[in-house]
């Protein structure tokens, strides 16, 4: 559906040229939620703009929809925007306009006859859940209902792909929660392609089937989100990763662990990091565990999320017993699938 390549994007800066994007290659599938997620300044909004040329890229081919859009100018250019809607981080709503204004302007700059532009605008704002809200004003609605006018504006001439730039960063995190959710419906509903261009871990969690990982303009790492999650590569996916997974246990929790550590006992004691990813996880592990090795298993600390319905997570466990038994537990785990890492020994 959109094939970048060899994208390179240069501004002229105060001390030179600022390369934004060095050397793009991206295949986002028809159909798809295809998150890209980078910090600040790594080039996200650059990419995006790339994918409708709002900026044209200073070399590399971008096609959508079987269009190379790299070769089109002007009124073919225009036509060809059609296909591609989008919204942004900041909604870019005309505050002279209410709510009906707002998603009919795109239309009416069309040139579609009124009776047209009522009967695609009417089910557009039912869509978003703002029929009740179309007289209302920009200046009187909530931020999450700000950006469902910008996602019925982005709509309204009936797209193929939807990009999204940092659309829920300036929303709080229930908002951002019923955004995605309406955008995944929309994906669904419409089989639409949507690029979601986030700094957030979160956003691409909750929606993305696929995930690309930006970082000085290129591309680092790409994959199915619940690979690049359980298996990442490259630094910057294991720091963003981390955001929402921190991997240090926090020091209240190591003082715990010390006093743990410090009792008497029998045997072994060890502090374990369990990484689920996946398979395996929804098992109930560690009562199996702690029943066949006669070991006693505590957790102290752990976040078990879940990726598409998959759990994935890591949990911090105090393990005692007798060595032998104790090693077999930490076999077991291995051989279900649970990535295990000794932390600590005693
Ligand atoms: N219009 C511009 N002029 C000069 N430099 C720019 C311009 N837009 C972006 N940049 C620079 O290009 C790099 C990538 O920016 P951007 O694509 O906005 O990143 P992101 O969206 O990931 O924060 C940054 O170093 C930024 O400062
Ligand atoms: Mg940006």
């Amino acid at each position: 559906m959109i094939e970048l390549s060899g994208i390179f994007q240069t501004y002229p800066g105060p001390s030179g040229p600022v390369e934004a994007l060095r050397g793009i290659d991206l295949h986002v599938p028809a159909g798809s939620v295809f998150g890209v997620i980078g910090r600040s300044g790594a080039g996200k909004s650059s990419l995006v703009r790339t994918i409708n040329l709002l900026n044209r890229p200073a070399a590399g081919r971008v096609v959508v929809d079987g269009r190379e859009l790299t070769q089109l100018s002007g009124a073919a250019l225009r036509e060809a925007r059609k296909a591609i809607g989008m919204v942004f981080q900041h909604f870019n709503l005309l505050s002279s306009r209410t709510v009906y204004g707002n998603v009919a302007l795109p239309l009416e700059l069309a040139g579609l006859p009124a009776g047209e532009i009522r009967a695609r605008v009417g089910p557009l704002l039912e869509l978003v859940g703002l029929s009740g809200l179309r007289g209302r004003y920009p200046a009187q609605i909530s931020g999450g209902q700000k950006q469902r006018v910008g996602i019925a504006r982005a709509l309204a001439s009936r797209p193929r792909v939807l990009l999204s730039d940092e659309a829920t960063s300036a929303l709080d995190p229930e908002t951002t929660r019923s955004i995605l959710a309406l955008l995944q419906q929309i994906n669904r509903e419409f089989g639409l392609t949507i690029v979601l261009i986030t700094h957030q871990m979160q956003v691409i969690k909750q929606v993305a089937e696929r995930v690309a990982v930006i970082d000085a303009g290129r591309i680092v790492e790409q994959g199915p989100v619940l690979q690049v999650f359980t298996q990442p590569q490259h630094a910057t996916t294991r720091s963003l990763i981390d955001d929402i997974a921190p991997q240090a246990l926090p020091e209240s929790v190591l003082a715990r662990i010390r006093a743990l550590m410090a009792q008497p006992h029998e045997g072994s004691a060890r502090l374990l990091r369990l990484a689920f990813a996946g398979e395996g996880a929804d098992r109930p592990l560690l009562s199996d565990v702690i029943r066949r090795f006669g070991i006693d298993l505590s957790i102290v600390h752990g976040q078990v999320d879940e990726i598409q319905g998959r759990p994935f997570g890591s949990l911090a466990v105090f393990a005692r017993g007798a060595h032998e038994p104790l090693r077999q537990a930490v076999s077991h785990l291995r051989g279900a699938g649970v990535q295990v890492q000794e932390v600590a020994y005693a």
